[in-house]
């Protein structure tokens, strides 16, 4: 390993949301750090950043992008249309290649972000195949680390710019059967402060741990909560019903977004999504912000580059 490399951190998903974010957090600590694109001309990275070109489906370049890391940042999935239209098995196939390539590499610890995983797996296929990766992950590398966590809330985060969209977009808020569900959302900067401190927490190695914000909220009470701090006022009416298959459509057009990822998206909101515990606490010992804190940064930076029309 030469010296530039040592300790080199690998970030898959760099053009992503949560990778985007963790390279110029890793970047303004001074570590070494490798940002991982399919297409790297679409990447925006600090100075002194490496850059990987490497598709993790393929395969292509992976070895290469490996080479010399004692960590590697796991943060992509594949909800994007493709031919075969099984995201669940291009995952598994995606997370095989990657564990078994980073093994080869001598990696110590993968660190992968992943969902909270509801009391009945079985529900939900997006958050079953978050699990699965999670499960080749660690077994390839068992000094990895795997966090759990549900929505992130921040500006660029995809599942609360659909809330805030509909919000945006619609008066009256059909609320599906699921609005009493109950999920603990957490601020983009804890999520970012828990992945960058994981490869420094000897305490994370081998583990898989829950990381949630402080505040249990229903779907329902997080999308009125985040109307109210948006400075609108929306009209909830009760459906009684599921109606995720065809809603998703609907909920896809009104926000813009690819059926692909808000059909998964919509199906995970089914379930309760809670910590099992908080032995995350015990390990890193973060004090995290509250959802209506999260927000309102989420909301402020939002607006700094974009309109929110119903502001
Ligand atoms: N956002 C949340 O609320 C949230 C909550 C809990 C957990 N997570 C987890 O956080 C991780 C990242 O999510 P995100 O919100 O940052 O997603 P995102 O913005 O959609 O980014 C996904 C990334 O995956 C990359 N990617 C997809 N297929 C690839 C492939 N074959 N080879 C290489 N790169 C590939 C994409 O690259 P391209 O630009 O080339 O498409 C993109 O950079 C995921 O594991 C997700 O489950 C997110």
């Amino acid at each position: 390993m030469s010296r530039e490399t040592e300790g080199m951190e690998l970030v898959t998903g760099a053009t992503g949301y949560v990778g985007g974010r963790l390279v110029v957090r890793l970047a303004g600590e001074a570590r070494p750090v490798r940002a991982l694109a399919r297409d790297p001309s679409r990447l925006d990275v600090p100075a002194g950043v490496e850059v990987a070109r490497a598709d993790l489906l393929s395969g292509a370049g992976l070895e290469a992008a490996l080479e010399g890391c004692a960590t590697a940042y796991y943060l992509v999935h594949s909800m994007e249309a493709a031919d075969d239209g099984d995201f669940a098995a291009r995952e598994r196939r995606a997370a095989e290649r990657f564990g078994a390539t980073a093994r080869a590499a001598g990696v110590e610890r993968i660190v992968y972000l992943g969902g909270l995983v509801p009391r009945d797996p079985r529900s939900s296929a997006h958050l079953r195949s978050r699990l699965a990766v999670e499960e080749i992950l660690l077994d390839a590398v068992p000094g990895s680390t795997a966090l759990r966590a549900s929505i992130v809330i921040g500006a660029r985060s995809s599942s609360f710019r659909m809330l805030v969209r509909l919000i945006e977009r619609l008066r009256v808020l059909p609320f599906p059967a699921w609005h009493e569900r109950r999920t603990q959302p957490i601020d983009e900067r804890d999520a970012i402060e828990y992945l960058a401190r994981t490869p420094l927490s000897p305490a994370a190695a081998g583990r898989s741990l829950d990381i949630a914000g402080p505040d249990v909220l229903s779907y329902g009470a997080m999308v009125e909560r985040i109307a109210e701090l948006m400075g609108v006022a929306r009209t909830p009416v009760g459906l009684g019903l599921s109606l995720t298959p065809a809603a998703s459509a609907v909920v896809a057009a009104i926000v813009e977004q690819p059926p692909e990822l808000v059909r998964p998206l919509m199906e995970s909101l089914e379930h309760d999504l809670l910590p099992r515990d908080d032995a995350a606490h015990g390990v890193y010992g973060l004090r995290l912000r509250s959802f209506a804190r999260a927000v309102e940064h989420a909301l402020h930076e939002w607006e700094s580059t974009e309109p929110l029309a119903a502001r």
